[in-house]
């Protein structure tokens, strides 16, 4: 297959397009750079020291022949030159990842709001009018997230985007299947909802091919192909704003900062490794919907845990002390995850666990670089409401613990 990686230079995005170079694709990278010049704006940049784009791709294709293509293009606004790619690229599929996906970035300020929604909106929309545009028929798949189920106990197994209803009708029940009712608990999150409403209209109006994988947190760092050689190595971010929450324990293990656990961290949080996640991008493409279909949506996750519990995995394979700090989020302080992900495993996806990976994690990728980083970067600080309080440990304030 032809594909284009929207936002192939990101996490997510730069693995992926290895992965699927690898495997034979005809690979075209589109980004404008904007994680790389937000880690400029947050003075925060990857533990890991990640390499510019070309010398990512020069390394690539020194080691494994295979050429990267590369489009420097601002999605949310040179909708143009995106139309341009597709016209004479020609390709099967894009993968959107192209997006602005720290939910504390996008509660920062007024300003970080409107970015994130002005980004993210326009980007995704611009996909899909320029492909109806280029009268391709393209497989869109795009990056979405757990979160658009909410963060609430729903009191039953999530499952993979629709919802069996009954309404009430004249002559008794009648059935439906509706789209999972979303719940957004940031404004990123809120984005994600939103490019589902453009996917079910643009799947009805214009027959667009399109998935949208519900993906849970990622951790871990390196995929086989990221890990091949230094100049490939994937970023990966651990700062308050964009570090997921089991890389910044892994990394806070490392430095010796205690794993800040926010609340009571009886938050329950859906999880996959990164290799699974470049797997699982594959398989969609491979088992694209067909014209006309409604939009198709896996939840692209492999296991569920709460927030303390993995506070205190990482601690028992460390040594870390684990410290209780004020939650910065707007957020149910404890929840339960149930949730239905038997279509990727149907698929043939094997996934990685925890348990294997974890410690593998720690040598290879925290401890390894741990003397890149910057601790003042670590406390989460962007607050969700005025009444929140950021998320310092005490042992590093002198201020009273949290419950105390
Ligand atoms: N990282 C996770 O744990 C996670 C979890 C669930 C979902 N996701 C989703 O996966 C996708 C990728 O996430 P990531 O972690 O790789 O993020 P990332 O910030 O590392 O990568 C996103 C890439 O897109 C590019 N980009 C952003 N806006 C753009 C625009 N307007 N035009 C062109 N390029 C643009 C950025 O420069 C960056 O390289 C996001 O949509 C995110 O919501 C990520």
């Amino acid at each position: 297959m032809k594909i284009a990686i929207l936002g192939g230079d990101g996490f997510c995005g730069w693995p992926t397009t290895l992965h699927l170079s690898a495997r034979g694709h005809d690979v075209v990278v589109v980004d404008n750079f904007s994680r790389r010049a937000i880690g400029e704006e947050l003075g925060a940049e990857s533990l890991t020291p990640i390499r510019s784009l070309a010398e990512r791709r020069a390394a690539w294709e020194e080691l494994t022949g295979r050429s990267v293509g590369f489009a420097g293009i601002d999605l949310a606004r040179d909708y143009e030159a995106f139309l341009d790619l597709l016209v004479t690229e020609r390709p099967d599929a894009v993968v959107h990842f192209a997006e602005q996906r720290a939910a504390p970035f996008s509660m920062k300020s007024p300003r970080h709001k409107r970015y994130t929604v002005d980004n993210n909106l326009n980007a995704t929309h611009n996909v899909l009018a320029a492909v109806v545009e280029s009268e391709l028929d393209v497989h869109v798949v795009h990056l979405g997230t757990m979160g658009v189920y909410g963060y609430g106990t729903a009191g039953m197994r999530i499952p993979e985007g629709y919802l069996d209803v009954e309404v009430p009708g004249e002559g008794g029940g009648v059935a439906q299947q509706i789209l999972y009712p979303s719940n957004p608990g940031s404004i990123y999150h809120m984005t994600k909802v939103l490019d589902q409403t453009l996917f079910a209209f643009y799947a009805k109006n214009d027959r667009l091919r399109i998935t949208d994988l519900h993906q849970g947190i990622i951790w871990g760092t390196n995929t086989r192909e990221t890990g091949l050689d230094e100049r490939l190595v994937n970023r990966f971010d651990y700062d308050g704003d964009y570090g997921t929450v089991l890389n910044r324990f892994l990394m806070q293990a490392a430095v010796g900062h205690p794993l800040t656990v926010h609340g009571t961290g009886g938050q329950t949080r859906a999880f996959i490794h990164i290799q699974d996640m470049v797997r699982c991008v594959e398989l969609a493409l491979l088992h694209a919907p067909a014209r006309g279909e409604r939009v198709k949506i896996f939840n692209q996750m492999t296991e569920t845990h709460r927030v303390r519990d993995l506070a205190r995995l990482v601690a028992e394979l460390t040594g870390a002390q684990v410290e209780t700090v004020p939650n910065p989020r707007q957020e149910s302080p404890e929840n339960d995850l149930h949730v239905v992900h038997d279509a990727f495993l149907d698929l043939g996806l094997r996934p990685t666990t925890l348990s294997e990976g974890l410690l593998l994690e720690v040598e290879q990728t925290a401890t390894r670089w741990a003397h890149r980083a910057d601790l003042s970067r670590i406390p989460a600080t962007s607050l969700w409401t005025r009444e929140r309080r950021a998320g310092i440990p005490a042992s590093r304030t002198g201020a009273a613990p949290v419950g105390a």
